[in-house]
């Protein structure tokens, strides 16, 4: 794993942002992988400029979401898919049809998810996964537990999820208790991972990602596996050496 220490969260975002813009310029068919949070935020402000001032164009790429909320309307102004259109999609030339996240109100998940990574595999594969990381350690939402899934699947999110996720929703009590999300081995399946983390509060979990030892405890250790990982945090996180 390649590990990049930022100043700051302005100056993560500007760099990650660069690196996207940069492989969608060296190939304008990019199949990306996105993911939700707080984190990307900040990337997609970067993305968003970029394409207005000229500098980069989504027309020709696809995009498949990590995850989403399992029941949620695509409407819900909490919905995964509503978050993406907010800060990226409605701002860029990325044609609709292009952009996928997995149908957080579809009647039968499984075969919700199944149609999913079949839509994956049909686009030739992931270029670039950008990722976040849960608190606990999850990539998506893929919980820590004895074992992983490793294509799309039905997930129960954990109470330290539901604690962190909340907000948005008012409560734990009103907030989807299932998601649909990429497995790992959909997730591992890209050519080329960047993962983002920013402040304090991911120290404990990007310690554990990059220790040099793997465990379905910390589902983001497994990307210590992969050839071609960058992390990239600023310098809230507390973390500059890597073992992995
Ligand atoms: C959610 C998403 C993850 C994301 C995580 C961290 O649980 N499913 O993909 O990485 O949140 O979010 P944040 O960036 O807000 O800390």
């Amino acid at each position: 794993m390649k590990l990049i220490v930022k100043k700051d969260y302005d100056e993560l975002s500007r760099y990650v942002a660069n690196e996207i813009a940069e492989c969608i310029r060296s190939n304008p068919r990019t199949v990306l992988c996105l993911p939700t949070g707080n984190t990307p935020v900040g990337v997609y402000r970067e993305l968003t400029r970029m394409y207005k001032e000229g500098d980069v164009s989504f027309a020709q790429c696809v995009v498949f979401n990590l995850d989403e909320y399992y029941p949620i309307d695509p409407d819900d102004p909490n919905s995964y898919r509503s978050f993406m259109k907010h800060n990226l999609f409605d701002h860029v030339d990325l044609p609709p049809e292009s952009a996928n996240i997995p149908n957080g109100q579809a009647a039968d998940p499984e075969a919700e998810c199944e149609r999913y990574e079949a839509e994956i595999r049909e686009s030739g594969g992931i270029d670039l996964a950008l990722l976040g990381i849960g608190r606990n350690g999850h990539i998506g939402f893929n919980e820590p537990g004895r074992e992983l899934c490793l294509r799309t699947h039905v997930v129960t999110l954990t109470q330290s999820t539901l604690e962190a996720n909340h907000g948005p929703f008012g409560s734990i009590e009103a907030m989807p208790k299932r998601a649909l999300t990429m497995g790992i081995g959909s997730i591992m399946s890209a050519k080329r991972i960047i993962v983002i983390a920013s402040g304090p509060s991911k120290r404990q979990a990007v310690e554990a990602m990059l220790s040099g030892k793997v465990t379905t405890d910390v589902p983001a250790s497994l990307l210590q596996l992969h050839r071609d990982v960058t992390v990239v945090l600023d310098e809230l996180v507390g973390v500059s050496q890597c073992d992995g």
